[in-house]
Formats: C-alpha cells, structure tokens, sequence
C-alpha cells in the first residue's frame, strides 16, 4: 500500500481537532478585535486550514522531499544538459560570509576581492574559449546566445552591413533559432545531414551576403564533432559573416579544444552545465559568451577591467547596454570559478576524456539493443535509437524511458533531436563510474526484455504515472483548491 504522506496534500491528510502546538486558552477575549475591524469586514468562520500533528507535518514534507529526483540522488543521463554531479566544497565556497553576503550595490572599492575573482574568471573563460574578450553577464545559455547575436547585429550595422539571415542545422537546440528571431534575424535551417554532420553543400548553398551568423553545436547535438568545421568557418568568413559556436556541449571540449581555434568567432558557455553550477528548473543559470577582439567594444555593460591599482568596472565604447541586472548571476558564476581553480589546465582536460570515455563506453554496452544510427564514436554523448525494439517489440523510447524511473534512473532525453528516429540522448558526464553505467545499461537491456503492455503504462512506483505532459507544462496546477472553492 502507498504511503498517503507523500501523495496526499496537507489538506486531505487533516483531521478535525488535531495539532502541532497547543497554546494556553486566551485570556483577553474577542473585545478588542471587534472595536479594531468593523463586524462587516470579519470573516464568520475561521479558514479552512488543515488540523495536523507535529509528525504527520514533518513526514509529509521529508516524503515529498524523497519524491523528486536529482543528480544527488540518482545516475540522471539526461543527454544535452550535462548534470553532472556539483561538488559540495564549490557550493560552500560560494556561500562564504565575505563572498556570498556582497551586496551587489557594494562600491567597486570595496568590492575589490569579488571583482579580482570575476576578471580572473573572465580571463579563464577567454582562454578555455580562444577568444579575448568575456561577457559575464547573460543568466543562461540562451541569453548568451541572444546577446552574442545582438553583439554581431551593432558591429553589422556600425559597418553599414545589412545582414539578415541566421543559419542553423536542423539538429541545433531550439533555442539558436528562437534567440536569432528574438535579435531581429531571418532564421533558415539547414536540413541535409551528412551522417549526422553538417552538409556541406547545402552550407554553401545557402550562405550569401546577406547571412550575418552560422550558428553551430559542436560537438553537435548529436554527440559528434563536426570534424569540418575549419573548412564550414572558413566559407562563412568569405561571405563576411561571423560563425557562433554554441558551447552548451564543452564538456567534450574544455582542455582539448577551442572554438577560437576552429574559427568561432562568438561562443557561449553554460556555467551550469560544464562548470558545476547546479541547474534550477529553468535557472538560475549563468551563460557567460566569449568573443574575437574585434567584438569586445559591444560587449554588454559592464565589464570587469584592471587597473594599476586593482580592478574597475568600464563600460565598453559601444556597448549593447545591460542584459541583465548587476553582474549577472554572481552565485553561480563563483561555482564555476571554483570548479576551475580546483582543476586547472590539466584537470579540466581529464574531465574531457573522461565525459567521452564515459559515454563510449555506455554506447558500445548498449549497441546491440539500442544502436546509434550515427557515428562511429561519440563525444560526451550520444544519440540512440529505440526505432529497432519499438518495430519489433512495440516497445517505445517513451516506454524505456518511464520504465528506466523504476528502476532508480532518470529517464534520457527522448524525441530529441528531431533527427533521429525514437531517439534517447543519453549523456552519462564524467562523474559516473563504471559500475553505475553498468547498472544503467543492465536496466536498459532487462527492460527491452519485459512486457510491451506493461511498459506502456510505466512508471508503476511513482505517485502519479503518465501525466499529460504538455498540459503540466503549459497549466501546472500548484494550488490546492478546496472542493467548495468555485
Ligand atoms: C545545445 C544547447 N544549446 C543551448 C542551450 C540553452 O541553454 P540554457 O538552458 O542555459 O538556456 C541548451 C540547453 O540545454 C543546449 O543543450
């Protein structure tokens, strides 16, 4: 039987009469409260609110705290995100007196120890990236994105340029798209694959001088690096435009390569992703963007400069303006600070090898039961299909991934990208061991075993199973209603 405590609300577990605390009976009686509100303006009976002890509270709440799932808890091989484990020395670090409780009003002057560590961040990023100059100010990968975009939009039309278009493959997370309409571009896709890679030919078909920016993944979404990417800069910069490396996938990079060094002009990291801050459901996150020198002047405001004496902060001559307020998001951007100061050069390459390790492995376990329809190797991740099981078993990526909660693992990416048939984008980063991606690829090859019909209705230990998913997402419901509430 299921525990009522973690899947009824307060207000259903209620019982008439029941409390947490007692106090004393009031002595003062009702008179003042009647001469302070009007009789009119007083409720005529006392609200609803749910009557329970001191142990039913405290249970429902550390149950429903047990109901979620998170990288602390379970293996969460959720591909394109990277959720990587968080160490827990960078989150105290960040929370240190002087550090966390800066205000961010506090003048430069005395301020100098955080402005120190944000330049030196600045300088890393740089470096990491193989372009100069460092924003640190967007709140998430897609802002980055946007403010890399309205960056080359001023330097375009500073140079009299009428620049239009934006290019993406069709494999590009949603929001390259999204963020290049939102800067004011035309958006073409490229749909051609050449096994997984960018076509080639169909870039040079569609680039002309009105293109302002290519924006391209790589490794691409697909888990594989587009090993032509010298060549693909190359065409844009003959046509006058600027490429945009979207950095979501550094893990694969960080201490290999660098976008600077394969002609990305632009780039954005996600701090929350490669550098270990903790993702929140849809922030905080930080989305720092590097750019080529010839950029830095539109670079939001402010920016962190040196001084003789210490640091300031400067607003470039042409910058864009402010994308965000402050500094950006400073807590995270410490996280990430840390998480580089404690690897350094050569840590930072061993989390690359390792992130790609990791997902060969798991890649090459799965083969047979959940093979890749593209590449040979993958980087950090890699793209499965559930095509074969879903044909010849009825069995579903949607249905491995609900069973895989059963199991103690959150589910995959599923149904993304497009451009893979069932896909599971399965990302396991390199903080996983072997013995959990055994486990994982156990758990997958038992489940294409099971009954069809029963897996259509997994997840069968959670409180709740199939939601609709796109009506929570659209309408969550987090009120509770009373029944005679209309
Ligand atoms: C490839 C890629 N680009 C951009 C983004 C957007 O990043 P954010 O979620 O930080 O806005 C993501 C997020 O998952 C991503 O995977």
């Amino acid at each position: 039987m299921r525990n009522k405590l973690a899947t009824q609300s307060l207000f259903e577990l209620s019982a008439a009469g029941r409390r947490a605390t007692t106090f004393p009976e009031s002595d003062v009686g009702a008179g003042p409260l009647d001469e302070l509100l009007p009789a009119e303006q007083l409720a005529e009976s006392p609200p609803p609110l749910p009557e329970l002890s001191e142990p039913t509270v405290v249970r429902h709440f550390v149950n429903l705290s047990t109901l979620n799932m998170s990288v602390d808890t379970h293996f969460y091989p959720l591909g394109s995100c990277t959720m990587k484990y968080n160490p827990k020395r960078h989150e105290r670090l960040a929370r240190f007196g002087g550090i966390g409780d800066l205000h961010p009003y506090a003048h430069p002057e005395d301020s100098q120890g955080m402005l120190a560590v944000l330049y030196d961040l600045q300088e890393m990023l740089a470096e990491i990236a193989g372009l100069p100059a460092v924003s640190l100010h967007p709140a998430a990968g897609a802002q980055g994105e946007l403010t890399a975009l309205l960056v080359a939009a001023a330097w375009f039309r500073d140079r009299g340029e009428e620049r239009t278009k934006v290019l993406f493959p069709s494999s590009a997370h949603g929001t390259n798209p999204a963020s290049a309409a939102l800067a004011g571009f035309k958006t073409v896709q490229l749909n051609k694959s050449a096994g997984g890679l960018v076509d080639f030919d169909e870039l040079v078909s569609q680039v002309d001088d009105s293109t302002a920016v290519f924006m391209i993944t790589n490794p691409n979404t697909l888990g594989i690096f587009e090993k032509e990417i010298v060549r693909i800069s190359q065409l844009l910069h003959d046509h006058g435009a600027l490429v945009y490396i979207d950095g979501a996938n550094m893990n694969a990079n960080v201490g290999i390569t660098r976008p600077g060094d394969f002609g990305g002009d632009m780039m954005h990291y996600n701090v929350h992703k490669t550098f270990t801050g903790p993702h929140g459901a849809g922030g905080p996150g930080a989305g720092p963007i590097a750019v080529r020198d010839f950029l830095a002047d539109y670079l939001p405001a402010p920016v962190v400069q040196k001084t003789g004496e210490g640091y300031e902060l400067a607003t470039p001559s042409r910058s864009i303006g402010r994308m965000r307020s402050f500094f950006g998001n400073v807590g995270i951007l410490l996280r990430g600070y840390f998480y580089l100061r404690t690897l350094g050069a050569s840590g930072l390459k061993d989390v690359a090898e390792q992130a790609v390790l990791n997902a060969n492995y798991l890649k090459a376990k799965l083969a047979d039961v959940l093979p890749v329809p593209d590449g040979e190797w993958c980087l950090h991740e890699f793209v499965a299909s559930a095509k074969r099981v879903k044909d010849e078993r009825g069995i579903t990526a949607m249905d491995i991934a609900k069973r895989l909660l059963d199991y103690g693992f959150h589910a995959p990416t599923v149904y993304f990208p497009l451009v893979v048939p069932e896909a599971m984008m399965i990302e396991p980063t390199e903080t996983e061991s072997m013995e959990t991606l055994d486990c994982f690829a156990k758990a997958i090859r038992t489940i294409v075993t099971e009954d069809p019909e029963f897996l259509h209705s997994a997840p069968h230990t959670t409180p709740i199973s199939r939601p609709d998913e796109v009506a929570a997402g659209r309408n969550p419901v987090f009120r509770w209603t009373p029944a005679c509430d209309s």
